[in-house]
């Protein structure tokens, strides 16, 4: 615990003083501990390529640097890193890469899908970009690693091929164009209810991921009006969603016995956002479905919900009732906007993806419990427009509200020049679809369980929570 603690004060120190904080920490056992070897040793000048960073890159970098991935340069080789070592630095150092940029000491802290870097590889890298970047002994050097062809779904080797691909109709984006929003509808050809497990979304080609920069596929059919889904609230997207693609984002796979529900003659309506990068490209999106057997019926349903952090209003022309949503950005300014949801049923949060546009600052979650207790989910305090992370909470940790609970989400908006991603901070912003407008929800798997299952969950984790929340200083 200790332990612990210690290492998130370096991370704060890290990511505060920036550039030269490092010198300063007394950690030369950190960068013997990275290197396997014990802090009598001097460390600190032995630090290489081959035998210290290399099998930090391999671990937490060349997924999306290596020829063929998405990053603009391979990490693979010493040769192809050497050039890119000051940069690397300072995007370690800022916690800019790798992309993972959610509050480490506030709310659930462990995740399925996290690529951080720890304290101690932060260091190593550092330390060797200062002792000049050496490759050392290229006997050291790791077995490369292989990585699946850019167009194998990445669940393929958990869960083999997808039992269904729904492909949206293709699209061309002009080299030169406003955002565009493409929304075709495909059908699923399933003939009888069947339950999914887990849903891949990509666009079809490399290309068509840099012009992609989000994608939603909405689910349509004929549910039970009396749906758990808290869609008939005004305060959460009005449709039942399968899944949401952005940047970087990998699969949904359910917990056990926890799946989604497709009923037949459903449609896959997509909402596919996207912008031109000064080159022609043509795409398409698809989704892969993996079903449960057939007749094998999970005990959950869990639902994507888009939690909104900007309040909405009603207006009816005719019998149609319409909700819109409302934010007020002026120029030049830091705003914050909030919004509640009143959870009906008992239930598990799954995962947290904050979703912004380019004057997105901050997001946070919390929970407020019906007996008045209000407890952080999550808080992700450097937002990046150009990376829309999912953070996926691990099953153990995943926490789980009674009925009655209310979701408060808020998100901080920066139209200043200090956020390098606005524009124009001359500019007032309000809500809408284009980048440029804003909107501010998170996206939350939740899946109902009963409220004797939460009892149950509760009687477990609880007194943990109570005596966490008691040992803060
Ligand atoms: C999820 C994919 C992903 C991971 C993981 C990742 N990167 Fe990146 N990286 C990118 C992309 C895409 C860019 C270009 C866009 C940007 O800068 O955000 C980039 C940019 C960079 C840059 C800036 C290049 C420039 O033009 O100056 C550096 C340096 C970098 N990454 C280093 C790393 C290191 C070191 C790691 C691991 C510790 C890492 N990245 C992990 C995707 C990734």
């Amino acid at each position: 615990m200790m332990d612990a603690k210690f290492r998130m004060l370096q991370v704060v120190a890290i990511s505060t003083l920036g550039l030269g904080a490092l010198l300063m920490l007394p950690d030369p056992s950190i960068a013997a501990e990275a290197s396997g070897k014990t802090a009598s040793e001097p460390a600190a000048a032995t630090v290489t390529f081959a035998r210290d960073v290399a099998p930090i890159l391999q671990a937490r970098c060349q997924e999306c640097h290596h020829v063929g991935s998405m990053a603009p340069m391979s990490l693979v080789s010493y040769e192809e890193t050497r050039p890119w070592a000051k940069s690397i630095r300072q995007r370690v150092i800022l916690r800019q890469m790798p992309p993972w940029h959610i509050d480490p000491s506030v709310g659930v802290q462990k995740f399925k899908n996290d690529m951080s870097l720890t304290a101690e590889q932060i260091s190593t890298i550092v330390r060797w970009v200062d002792s000049g970047a050496p490759l050392g002994d290229p006997k050291d050097m790791p077995a490369p690693k292989q990585w699946p062809a850019p167009n194998e779904w990445k669940a393929a080797k958990e869960l083999g091929q997808p039992d269904l691909v729904i492909k949206a109709d293709p699209y061309t984006m002009a080299a030169h164009h406003q955002d565009v929003w493409w929304r075709p509808v495909s059908s699923i050809p399933i003939t009888e209810p069947r339950w999914v497990r887990a849903v891949e979304m990509r666009p079809a080609t490399a290309a068509g991921r840099r012009i992609t920069h989000h994608a939603v596929a909405y689910l349509v059919q004929d549910d039970n009006p009396d749906s758990l889904a808290p869609t008939a609230s005004s305060d959460v997207g009005g449709r039942g969603m399968l899944m949401e693609w952005a940047i970087g984002k990998g699969y949904d796979l359910y917990r056990p016995d926890t799946g989604k529900l497709l009923l037949p003659g459903a449609q896959i309506s997509w909402d596919v956002h996207i912008h031109a990068v000064g080159e022609e490209i043509r795409d398409d999106v698809e989704l892969g479905i993996w079903l449960y057997p057939k007749g094998q019926e999970p005990k959950y349903r869990t639902y994507l919900t888009g939690f909104q952090a900007i309040r909405g209003f009603e207006s009816s022309t005719g019998s149609q009732t319409r909700v819109g949503r409302n934010v007020d950005i002026p120029p030049n300014s830091i705003i914050a906007s909030d919004n509640y949801t009143v959870l009906k049923h008992a239930a598990i949060l799954e995962n947290f993806q904050p979703h912004m546009h380019l004057r997105g600052k901050a997001m946070e979650v919390e929970a407020i419990l019906p007996d008045g207790t209000v407890q952080v989910v999550s808080y992700v305090g450097s937002f990046n427009f150009n990376w829309m992370v999912n953070y996926i909470y691990a099953d153990d940790v995943a926490p789980a509200f009674p009925k009655g609970t209310t979701i408060h989400v808020t998100a901080w908006y920066d139209n200043t020049h200090a956020n390098p991603n606005n524009p124009d901070p001359d500019q007032w912003v309000g809500f809408g679809d284009r980048t440029v407008d804003e909107m501010g929800h998170a996206w939350m798997n939740v899946t109902y369980i009963s409220d004797e299952d939460y009892n149950a969950w509760a009687a477990k984790h609880r007194p943990k929570l109570e005596a966490d929340a008691s040992s803060r200083p």
